[in-house]
């Protein structure tokens, strides 16, 4: 598949829609039109039925019982609503929330503005050179002060998988809540809420070849008593998200993480393929570079690598339209902000500089990255 004149390597910032979710998605907005919260006439039980098809869909991908998984406009809206509804419940003195030094911009925001908003306090759990969670850093900072940790589960900027059943079950022992951000997961691991012991968790459509504004949080069906919801309105979804459900996203979103599922081991093995194929191909073509990150534990179309003296911005900018890549997450490539993820691993502000994510997705092929190998040495050498 062709984007334009571009080769895109940027499939972790968002991915294309794939072509079987558009034919789902266009069935839907076609047929099942009404409103699926008007269940008085037969055309509001159809869409409802499909609404209620797909979250049942989803909850079976990720290990979920029934009613477990509440729909949202996207990741940033679960990861808000998660930590919002366990500040505004928590009570006497478990006032800490632990957060990654590598969460996405949307949990650092929500934590340190909700904390402040209810008299909590936000620690960041320092990571290895790695990426990989300090676990004495992480054991030490634990105690009953604690009410919420939120670890993502895959990084968007290296890649980094994180050991979630292992730190979920040490924020058990501490009795505070567990939340994973698994938005860029369903490519990179096989999701298992039950097995993993998260609490909530959550999701984006748009990274799985789904539609965008559209996602879910994941709450085990025990906690949704006890926390109250972040949007309040018309009482949909049981009251934990109020709002219409928009059914051709659900039923978009279902289908992605289907067909990301069925094709998980193949999808996987082909794309640690073709990033060593990117590798090799950039050794052979004599560019000095070297790789941020966890080679080990790391999302097999990530490859996050900082090019010896070059500004990395100023790389993509005269890549253009060959090449689409990013410096960092979308949000901090838009603010030119150096990115958190890399400080936290420990790098300079020249590597910071000189890093630059390209990711690999389900219509890359062995023709553009040899393309795009032949792209970046020219930008290279016009630099
Ligand atoms: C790890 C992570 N969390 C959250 C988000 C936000 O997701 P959404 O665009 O669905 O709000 C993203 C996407 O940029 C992400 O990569």
């Amino acid at each position: 598949m062709q984007f334009g004149s571009s080769i895109y390597l940027d499939y972790q910032a968002t991915t294309p829609l794939d072509p079987r979710v558009i034919d789902k998605m266009s069935a839907s907005y076609e047929l099942s039109f009404a409103n699926p919260h008007s269940t008085q006439h037969l055309l509001g039980q159809e869409a409802a039925r499909e609404m209620d098809q797909a979250r049942a869909e989803i909850e079976n991908f990720i290990g979920a019982e029934a009613e477990e998984v509440i729909f949202t406009s996207g990741a940033t809206e679960a990861n808000n609503q998660a930590i919002a509804s366990v500040l505004m419940a928590s009570k006497g003195q478990r006032k800490t929330v632990l957060i990654s030094a590598i969460e996405h911009k949307c949990i650092k925001n929500a934590a340190y503005f909700y904390a402040d908003k209810f008299g909590a306090v936000v620690q960041e759990i320092p990571v290895l050179s790695t990426g990989l969670i300090d676990l004495d850093a992480y054991q030490a900072m634990l105690s009953d002060k604690v009410c919420l940790v939120c670890v993502m589960a895959v990084n968007n900027e290296i890649g980094t998988i994180q050991d979630i059943p292992l730190l979920a079950e040490m924020a058990h022992q501490q009795g505070a809540l567990f939340h994973c951000d698994a938005a860029q997961a369903p490519e990179a691991v096989d999701i298992d809420t039950r097995h993993w012991q998260v609490d909530m968790l959550s999701l984006s459509a748009h990274k799985v070849y789904g539609p965008k504004g559209m996602g879910a949080l994941f709450m085990k069906n025990l906690l949704q008593a006890s926390l109250p919801p972040l949007i309040q309105g018309g009482g949909q979804q049981a009251g934990m998200r109020s709002g219409t459900v928009p059914t051709a996203l659900c039923v978009g979103f279902a289908e992605a993480l289907r067909l990301s599922r069925e094709q998980a081991i193949a999808s996987r093995a082909r794309l640690t393929m073709l990033r060593q194929r990117l590798i090799e191909g950039l050794e052979q073509a004599g560019i000095a570079f070297s790789r941020n990150g966890s080679a080990e534990f790391c999302h097999p179309g990530n490859l996050n690598i900082q090019f010896e003296g070059i500004d990395a911005s100023q790389l993509i900018e005269v890549m253009q339209p060959d090449l689409a890549a990013s410096t960092g997450s979308a949000c901090n490539s838009e603010m030119v902000l150096p990115s958190h993820v890399l400080k936290a691993l420990g790098l300079s502000d020249e590597a910071v500089t000189a890093s630059m994510r390209l990711s690999l997705g389900r219509f890359s092929d062995e023709s553009q990255i040899d393309r795009a190998v032949e792209v970046i040495a020219k930008g290279i050498s016009q630099l």
